[in-house]
């Protein structure tokens, strides 16, 4: 079949290297994708929201697949947009639609969800400039330290940990009287802060049955040891050692299943990943939040290690036959470790080429997955905070964390800053 993927980072790049080894894939197409698809399949330029564009593209391919790779189509209703269109109703688009796509889209939408099937969560109340004053009482009267989340998509910012009232009173005042997010903060989730270790776990669902596709422990800060300002991600590690079968059945029965059940309960659409973020608290697990689409860089991990066929499993979300499939995944563990641009998360410069990309690729084990990348004529130059990742397999996550090191030490792009203590707390 013909399949198109959505986007073009990292994630997407590490979705059609899947994709692309399935025989069930005839062409493969990414908008807008970047150098490192364009190596696999043909990129298109058209942007991720453009729906009609999108469709109209769809048609004239005999586009049968949809994998939308970023939260925001999804949050925008691209399910709902070829659903509502006879021409298109029949392709399969992998996302939930707009509305089940709220539990990432809205925060208090997803802890309202979870106290309606009781999932494990930290203890919260939402504001918005109607009720501010009560907030400033909440806030004053709260333990430290003090989550703030303003309620929609801020771009990956709009979490504040605070350590003391005078900065939570400030940030809540940011957020709802100075509309820091615009829209997105106009409500402001307050909640208590979880003690633990986090973990993503990844399902694919058809609404009413799942299949886990995988797990990963993400380093979303910039500096090592999780020092330093947050980030989409730094790098990545598969299987973490403490997803044992006691965790995995925790996670299983108390959040997995009464959130799919939940899905089905309130009948929303839902076809496609579900990422839950855990919070690991001396061995309980609680959701921070959902997503409603595949980690970045957890992807870059998890479809290495997945064995099965991922356009089989996507077939059979679509189809209801999920619960018949098996998943297996390669008994080597994966490590991935993000270069990124100097001085991001803040400000940076872009389009230095990037050098040694071919020499990194040849290292036994390893895969570069590219994320801001672009071209300047032939060459491969840098586009975005977060440039390319590699990924690399090992008998133990140490080997292959050292082996994506040694490849990483064969790239170089001016300002070139990656992590050099991805898995430091699984050390033997
Ligand atoms: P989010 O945008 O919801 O992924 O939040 C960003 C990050 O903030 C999460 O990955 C956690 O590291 C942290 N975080 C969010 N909520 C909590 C919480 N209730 N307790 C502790 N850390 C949190
Ligand atoms: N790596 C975290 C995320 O994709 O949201």
């Amino acid at each position: 079949m013909n399949i198109l993927i959505i986007g073009g980072g990292g994630r997407e790049h590490a979705l059609a290297w899947k994709i692309a080894q399935s025989h069930h894939c005839d062409a493969l197409f990414i908008a807008p994708g970047n150098p490192g698809t364009a190596a696999i399949g043909t990129n298109v330029t058209l942007e991720v929201n453009d729906f009609k564009g999108i469709q109209d593209f769809c048609m004239e391919k005999g586009i049968e697949m949809i994998v939308v790779g970023p939260e925001e189509p999804l949050v925008n209703g691209i399910y709902d947009f070829f659903a509502a269109n006879a021409a298109t109703a029949h392709i399969n688009v992998i996302g939930p639609a707009k509305e089940a796509a709220q539990l990432e889209g809205s925060k208090a939408f997803s802890k309202h969800f979870m106290e309606r099937h009781n999932i494990p969560t930290a203890s919260y109340a939402e504001f918005t400039k109607v009720n501010y004053e009560q907030g400033l009482d909440y806030i004053k009267a709260h333990s430290l330290p003090i989550v703030l989340k303003a309620d929609g998509l801020a771009a990956g910012k709009g979490v504040i940990i605070a350590s003391n009232h005078e900065e939570a009173l400030a940030s809540f005042k940011e957020m709802i009287q100075d509309q820091q997010f615009g829209a997105a903060s106009e409500k402001v989730v307050i909640e208590q802060f979880l003690q633990g270790i986090e973990v993503s776990v990844f399902a694919l669902t058809d609404g009413k049955n799942y299949q886990v596709i995988g797990h990963a422990k993400d380093y979303k800060r910039i500096g090592e040891g999780d020092t330093g300002l947050n980030t989409g991600g730094m790098g990545c590690v598969s299987p973490v050692p403490f997803m044992d079968a006691l965790f995995m059945k925790k996670v299983e029965d108390r959040i997995i299943i009464p959130t799919i059940q939940g899905l089905s309960k309130e009948a929303l659409v839902y076809k496609g990943f579900v990422f839950f973020g855990l919070m690991n608290c001396d061995g309980e697990p609680f959701v921070i939040e959902y997503n409603c689409r595949l980690g970045d860089p957890e992807t870059e991990v998890i479809l290495p290690r997945l064995q099965t066929d991922l356009v089989s499993l996507l077939a059979a979300a679509d189809n209801g036959t999920l619960e018949d499939t098996n998943i297996e995944f390669h008994p080597q563990s994966f490590a991935t470790v993000m270069a990124v641009s100097g001085g991001y998360p803040g400000g940076y410069k872009k389009y230095f080429p990037i050098n040694g990309l071919g020499a990194a690729a040849n290292i036994a084990g390893t895969i570069v997955f590219q994320a801001g990348t672009g071209f300047e004529g032939d060459a491969v130059v840098t586009k975005g905070g977060r440039v390319l990742t590699v990924t690399a397999e090992g008998a133990d996550l140490q080997s292959a964390v050292n082996t994506a090191q040694k490849a990483l030490n064969l790239i170089s792009f001016e300002g070139m800053y990656f992590r050099k203590d991805i898995g430091y707390e699984f050390k033997s």
